[in-house]
């Protein structure tokens, strides 16, 4: 991968990357396409990395198919696709990771310990493989872009970071991988995440301001579907993510919510 990267760059080339987990839905194939458009040519790799993961979560379950990647991949265009092995990415010697102090800490940073630290470890490692001169990630996980955003700026990277807007389903659910793990049933309350978005939008433009009463109402209205868990609602700012108590400019509305087994995320940026 790093002989293919320095051969492009010694052409004049512009690499284009797409760091993923691989089981590609619309959502990845769209930031692929992205890439594309903006780079002479297109790395995506495939890595379900493990140090990102908590002890009780999803790793071993995390799904997989990487014939049907490769395939969708190469329907996109995709010029190379890197699967590195997790014994090469972190060999038994390993011992050195990335942190983003502040921007980590709210959020999923409080409810998955360490999760932020495996994902700038990987990434800065993908970047120092794949050699891009842009990376492209989802907006779906906010919080994952301005934490690459922020470790690409402080540690001077040559890199630009694109940020590609949420891919949805046609009623609105955000595309993810681990919709997979959703039953009929969960996957018709898995709609309430969207919902409540549109919903938190409408009563702000009704000239609710105050994030408690807007919390209140969405947490009642999250829950009033079957088989929801919260794991949080809420109001922050768009750049720093620090909480909110009332909306008066741009708000950043971040979700977390269990349907079944499934932990689902979304956002939105909601204007008053
Ligand atoms: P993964 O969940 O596979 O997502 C790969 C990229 O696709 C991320 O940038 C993510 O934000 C984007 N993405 C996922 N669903 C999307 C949707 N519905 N709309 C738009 N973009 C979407 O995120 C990771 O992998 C990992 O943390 C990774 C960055 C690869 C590090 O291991």
């Amino acid at each position: 991968m790093k002989s293919w990267a320095d051969d492009a760059r010694q052409k004049g080339l512009r690499i284009g990357f797409v760091p993923t987990m691989g089981y590609f839905h619309e959502g990845h194939l769209a930031l692929m396409r992205r890439a594309k458009e903006l780079a002479d040519q297109v790395v995506v790799s495939i890595f379900v990395n493990p140090i990102q993961f908590g002890p009780q979560e999803d790793f071993r379950q995390y799904p997989r198919d990487l014939e049907r990647d490769i395939r969708l991949a190469q329907e996109v265009g995709v010029d190379v696709i890197f699967t590195p092995e997790a014994q090469e990415m972190y060999p038994e010697s390993f011992q050195t990771y990335v942190e983003v102090a502040k921007l980590t800490k709210p959020l999923c940073g409080a409810r998955r310990p360490g999760h932020f630290r495996g994902v700038t470890t990987v990434c800065l490692k993908l970047f120092n493989i794949v050699r891009p001169h842009l990376a492209v990630f989802g907006l779906k996980d906010y919080q994952q872009y301005l934490v690459i955003r922020r470790m690409v700026a402080d540690l001077d990277l040559d890199l630009e970071i694109i940020g590609h807007p949420i891919v949805r389903e046609a009623d609105g659910l955000a595309m993810s991988s681990r919709n997979v793990y959703l039953s009929t049933e969960e996957r018709k309350s898995a709609t309430c995440l969207y919902k409540a978005l549109c919903l938190a939008q409408e009563k702000i433009k009704q000239g609710l301001r105050e994030v408690s009463l807007l919390k209140r109402e969405l947490e009642q209205f999250i829950l009033s579907h079957p088989y929801t868990r919260i794991d949080y609602v809420e109001f922050c700012h768009p750049e720093t993510l620090e909480p909110l108590s009332e909306v008066r400019g741009p708000t950043l509305l971040a979700l977390a919510v269990f349907v079944g087994k499934a932990r689902l995320i979304d956002n939105a940026v909601l204007k008053p």
